[in-house]
């Protein structure tokens, strides 16, 4: 299984913080943003990762990460999203990375306080299809939002401005190798991106979505509320994170 990290776009909703650099750049208490999604994969296992991002920043991304030897990555690869056209836009560059193999796709300014090692195990058995993470949000309209009927999600609603529930899909997604052509058939949303939301509509359509409640906290910091509450929940020692030392040896916080 390989591991893809979307940190492209422009940050607008971080504006004056990200004109001159990238949003995940940024720290989050002790560590630039980028290292969180990247921490996640790695402590699930994912040795082989693909960072995409754009903008003008993004040889920082070179000097900062390397070729990933520090995380204990096999391979830290590299890929440019001209523009900014959608979390769907950005994947659709993975298709050569991905290589037919499945791939868990964490977006970069997304944090968790626990980690992903069961769901990335139940996905390796998952003989086809895609999987999801939900977490009920006390603000749903600013997500995708999964709407039910009984226990089964019918259809994912991209910020809804009256949610089915308060079950926000949060920006970890596993998928096969058909993600890419799903990629392919997407037509641009209203706001003129290719929307993550309609992706994981095409595999509930395809009746091979599965999902599970993600255990622990979980934030975005993509906006000022967002960065200064995920800054907080670090701070206060929740992430089950590997914490960088000065040394560049990785420890368990
Ligand atoms: O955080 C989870 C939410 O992320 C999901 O619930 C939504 O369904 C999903 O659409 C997304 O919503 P946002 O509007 O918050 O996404 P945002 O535009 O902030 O992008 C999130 C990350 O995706 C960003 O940090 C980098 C990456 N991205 C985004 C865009 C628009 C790209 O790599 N390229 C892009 O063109």
């Amino acid at each position: 299984m390989k591991g893809v990290i979307l940190a492209g776009g422009l940050g607008k909703r971080l504006w004056p913080l990200t004109k001159i650099t990238n949003k995940h750049l940024l720290p989050v208490y002790d560590k630039p943003m980028v290292y969180y999604p990247l921490e996640c994969l790695v402590s699930a296992g994912i040795r082989d990762v693909l960072l995409v991002t754009g903008g003008n920043n993004a040889g920082d991304f070179l000097r900062l990460l390397g070729n990933g030897k520090e995380f204990g990555l096999k391979e830290l690869h590299y890929a440019y999203q001209e523009g900014e056209s959608g979390i769907a836009d950005a994947l659709r560059l993975a298709e050569d990375f991905a290589d037919r193999d499945k791939i868990v796709v964490v977006l970069g300014d997304n944090i968790i306080e626990k980690d992903i090692r069961q769901g990335v195990a139940s996905f390796f058995s998952q003989p086809r299809g895609g999987r999801v993470y939900l977490k009920e949000v006390p603000d749903p309209e600013r997500f995708g939002v999964a709407v039910f009927d009984a226990d089964r999600i019918v259809r994912i609603e991209e910020k809804p401005a009256q949610p089915a529930s308060h079950y926000a899909v949060i920006g970890i997604y596993m998928y096969d190798e058909q993600v890419f052509e799903f990629i392919r058939s997407l037509q641009p949303s209203a706001r003129g991106e290719l929307e993550i939301t309609d992706v994981n509509n095409f595999y509930l359509e395809q009746g091979t979505l599965e999902y599970e409640i993600l255990d622990g906290w979980w934030t975005d910091a993509g906006t000022f509320e967002s960065l200064l509450r995920a800054t907080n929940l670090v701070a206060s020692g929740g992430a089950n994170h590997t914490t960088r030392r000065p040394s560049g040896v990785l420890a368990a916080s």
